[in-house]
């Protein structure tokens, strides 16, 4: 065996040294299969349908597009601690009006939380259903998104009153 062939093998070789080396990206998605989160049948599925549904605003990071799209990174789950909470969060337009079908939403909602904002996850988290986000997305907030949110800011805690 050559010197780059064997470098090669002990760089690449096995599941775990091919995550961790070559592809870190790829690391969190084979994690998640080992212990699907909450509400979440199938994570790869879901990280495809936000791929495809939403990151184009959100980003990868769920950073956000400056200007257009606030950053989910770190806060969205903080969301669930206002009374509606969870009603915005399936309300929003970008959720709402989404091609995804109910079951795919409410898959992707569950996975974002976990994804995203795992540290603001309230212990009694209760999964979105397909049932919940069906009834919710009846009724898409259009203008007053942006003003529910700042409301919902403020109630969660995330932003002070102005
Ligand atoms: C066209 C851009 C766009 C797309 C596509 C989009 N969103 Fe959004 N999203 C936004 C904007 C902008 C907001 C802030 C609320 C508002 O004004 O609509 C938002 C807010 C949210 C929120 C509430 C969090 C917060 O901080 O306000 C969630 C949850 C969310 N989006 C999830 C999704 C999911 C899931 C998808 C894909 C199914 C998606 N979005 C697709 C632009 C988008």
């Amino acid at each position: 065996m050559t010197g780059l062939k064997s470098a090669r093998r002990a760089r690449c070789s096995g599941a775990a040294a091919f995550v961790l080396a070559c592809s870190a990206a790829h690391a969190v998605h084979v994690q998640a299969a080992a212990a699907e989160p909450l509400g979440v049948a199938n994570s790869q599925r879901a990280w495809q349908n936000w791929t495809l549904n939403c990151q184009g605003c959100h980003r990868p990071d769920g950073s956000g597009s400056a200007g257009t799209t606030p950053s989910v990174a770190g806060s969205v789950a903080k969301f669930l601690q206002a009374a509606k909470g969870r009603e915005y969060l399936t309300r929003v337009p970008g959720v709402a009006t989404s091609a995804l079908s109910d079951d795919e939403l409410a898959e992707v909602l569950n996975w974002m939380l976990w994804r995203f904002d795992s540290q603001d996850m309230p212990a009694d988290f209760t999964p979105f259903t397909a049932a919940e986000v069906a009834d919710f997305r009846k009724r898409p907030l259009r203008l007053e998104a942006s003003r529910m949110r700042s409301e919902l800011l403020v109630e969660a805690g995330i932003a002070a009153a102005p």
